[in-house]
């Protein structure tokens, strides 16, 4: 077997996000998807600034919790559309992260994954209690020996320091690590970072023009089985 440790995001490659935006299409009607999109977009452009502008392994100085970049994403992108956040909706957008189902094929998977004798990982930019919550109402945290938060690197992915924590966690060599994303940008962190990958494209999107192309890609998680019982080395 090639592999030892594969190593899974949580937001969007093992939990479905589109409650969140649900909510926010109830909360503000007509509105909902440019809201979510806007969110998500902001979020990750704040874990980018507070890295970039420190990224050393000790940790960002102007690190903040995934949690709290969430709320100031949200209070941000609805001032950005005009729309009015009461601290009550606030509060049910939020709660949305922390009660998410997972997607419908990802318990057999981990499932079939654990069953091959691989060890299993989550790591997120997520931090410990947004995790801890999210896999815990998805019913899917007892499929993993180890659920990192880069909370421990306060530096967010793409830096090197954020997917070192697996190797931290995992005494395994770097080659025998396959990551598992449904981020293309997460996939060009983990590549450059030397992880081979796996891309769950379920959107149907091109890959970026930038970065390595992933080791492999699927339209959802049932697609990953298949390489790992045929890896190149899989006898071995
Ligand atoms: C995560 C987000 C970025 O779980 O999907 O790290």
């Amino acid at each position: 077997m090639k592999y030892q440790l594969i190593a899974f995001d949580a937001y969007g490659t093992l939990l479905d996000v589109y409650a969140v935006a649900a909510r926010a299409e109830q909360l503000f009607p007509g509105h909902g998807k440019s809201l979510s999109q806007l969110w998500r977009d902001k979020q990750l452009e704040y874990t980018r600034l507070i890295s970039l502008a420190d990224s050393s392994a000790q940790g960002s100085q102007h690190y903040q919790s995934f949690w709290d970049i969430t709320t100031a994403a949200l209070r941000y992108s609805c001032k950005q559309l005009g729309l009015n956040l009461t601290p009550e909706s606030e509060a049910q957008l939020l709660a949305q992260y922390a009660h998410l189902d997972p997607f419908s094929e990802s318990k057999q998977v981990l499932g079939n994954v654990r069953a091959l004798g691989l060890k299993t990982c989550v790591l997120s930019n997520g931090n410990s209690e947004m995790l801890s919550s999210a896999l815990g109402h998805s019913q899917l945290a007892h499929y993993f020996d180890a659920v990192i938060s880069v909370d421990e690197a306060r530096q967010f992915k793409i830096t090197p320091a954020s997917y070192q924590l697996v190797l931290k966690h995992f005494p395994v060599a770097k080659d025998r690590v396959l990551f598992i994303s449904c981020n293309a940008w997460d996939i060009i962190g983990a590549n450059w970072f030397g992880f081979d990958t796996f891309w769950v494209n379920r959107y149907q999107l091109p890959f970026e023009e930038i970065g390595i192309a992933p080791s492999y890609s699927g339209f959802n998680l049932n697609d990953l089985m298949p390489y790992l019982k045929t890896t190149p080395s899989a006898s071995q």
